[in-house]
């Protein structure tokens, strides 16, 4: 059997269709476009692809995107003067510093500094604080982004084992508070699990976020499981090109799994859909406009 393919673009295409009217909503209520900093430290092409593709969805959803470029020098108490004026200016609504930061900066430093009203990355302490004891705060957008995936796939999710392999700041750890939230019965594997292809057994849901290219194999998946599949894996195919694979060996899993994501099109194209999404929910918080609830 075949498994679902969760087609994460169309997803993500109509999610950023509905931040668009809520961002056009909000300009005619406040009197201002939604804001969204994006800040660029050096030529990291990876994160050059990423900031360009942020800065044309925000002007295809009715947000005033303005992207910061600074050259691979800059020190960390320029990269402290910049945040801080973006905290204080009032059309400046979110605030993503692209990571990775060159090695003379330290990032932990720069992400505490961004007032976490404006923090659409969901990376402030104060926000992960918040995430993990249940109160409203920003979220990391890729995981939010696996969440709408499998609640769009699942409805409930209560009561299921949910497997996150990876525990970072930005995928990991977040995802499992979602799912925790969410009710599902939660186990965080990494690189030291002792058995992993055991514990990967044992989920209903299963989040790979590890960035080892095809690591969790299909006689891995229990049959019927959701996979979502995080990794965004470059690597060399034998005729001299490259392809993009996942953490996820997607040709075995296919035939066990009920529902899976693809690599490419299934959770990259989510992320930056949730961080406009993201901006949004701050422009309606920090400019005292109501936002259904429930609305995005
Ligand atoms: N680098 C790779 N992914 C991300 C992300 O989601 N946010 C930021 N700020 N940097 C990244």
């Amino acid at each position: 059997m075949s498994a679902r393919i969760i087609d994460g673009k169309a997803f993500a295409a109509s999610l950023r269709t509905r931040v668009g009217r809520f961002a056009a909503d909000f300009a005619a209520a406040a009197g201002r476009p939604a804001g969204l900093a994006v800040v660029l430290v050096g030529e990291d092409p990876a994160s050059s692809v990423y900031v360009r593709s942020k800065e044309r969805a925000s002007v295809q959803a009715n947000i005033a995107g303005s992207v910061h470029r600074l050259p691979a020098t800059t020190t960390q108490d320029e990269l402290l003067a910049l945040v801080a004026r973006l905290n204080a200016d009032s059309g400046v609504d979110g605030i993503l510093v692209q990571l990775p930061l060159p090695p003379q900066i330290n990032t932990q430093a720069i992400i505490a500094a961004i007032d976490p009203n404006k923090d659409v990355d969901g990376f402030h302490p104060v926000n992960a604080g918040r995430l993990a004891s249940g109160l409203h705060g920003f979220v990391p957008c890729t995981p939010l982004g696996c969440l709408m995936l499998l609640k769009d796939q699942l409805g409930s999710l209560s009561g299921l084992e949910a497997v996150v392999v990876g525990r970072s700041n930005i995928v990991g750890k977040p995802m499992a508070q979602l799912l925790l939230a969410e009710s599902c019965t939660v186990t965080i594997a990494h690189s030291r699990t002792r058995d992993l292809p055991a514990t990967v057994r044992r989920a209903d849901i299963v989040v790979a976020a590890v960035g080892v290219p095809e690591l969790i194999r299909g006689d891995w998946i229990r049959p019927g499981a959701i996979v979502i599949d995080v990794g965004i894996n470059r690597i060399d195919l034998p005729d001299g090109g490259t392809k993009l694979v996942g953490d996820v060996a997607f040709d075995e899993a296919v035939e066990i799994a009920g529902a899976i994501t693809p690599v490419p099109g299934g959770v990259g194209p989510m992320t930056i859909a949730v961080l406009l999404r993201n901006t949004i929910v701050a422009a309606h918080r920090n400019a005292g406009v109501a936002l259904e609830k429930g609305a995005l």
